[in-house]
């Protein structure tokens, strides 16, 4: 099963009451890894495209806490797939080595990622060609 095809929409317990929203994301129970890293998008404008990139060990969860944005992901032979994400109760999981951009960010948008590893620059793959022979090579 190539990676794109475990993409999928979670939607998180909601635990509000007459006080207000609360939203709980528990690492390995309401998502499929241990949380090992948080970082969080905001300020960038509809005309922006983030991410443009795959991860050979990374995987994540985005969530828009607030406003609006898109995620387009690619298999790199063809498939491709839009979420949009516009509840701060559901998000998106991403595997690895599946190519994904953001973009569409409302003004308000405030983009929350969930990751599974620390960062580390080498494990991204920046170059959508690199991206393909990678695939290819290994076969996913
Ligand atoms: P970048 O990967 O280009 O963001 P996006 O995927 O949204 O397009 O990251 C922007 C900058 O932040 C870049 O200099 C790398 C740095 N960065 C970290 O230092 N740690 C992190 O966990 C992330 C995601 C980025």
């Amino acid at each position: 099963m190539h990676n794109i095809n475990k993409v999928k929409k979670i939607d998180f317990p909601q635990k509000g009451d007459e006080r207000g929203h609360l939203v709980v994301v528990e690492g390995e129970v309401d998502i499929p890894f241990e949380i090992k890293r948080v970082f969080y998008i905001y300020g960038s404008t509809m005309d922006v495209i983030r991410g443009q990139h795959a991860n050979r060990r990374s995987e994540f969860v985005l969530i828009n806490v607030a406003g609006t944005s898109k995620v387009k992901v690619k298999d790199g032979e063809g498939s491709e797939a839009v979420f949009c994400l516009d509840q701060p109760h559901s998000g998106i999981y991403l595997p690895s080595m599946v190519w994904k951009e953001m973009y569409d960010f409302s003004v308000d948008s405030v983009l929350l990622v969930f990751a599974n590893a620390h960062y580390e620059p080498d494990e991204y793959i920046r170059n959508y060609d690199e991206y393909i022979k990678e695939i290819t090579s290994q076969g996913i």
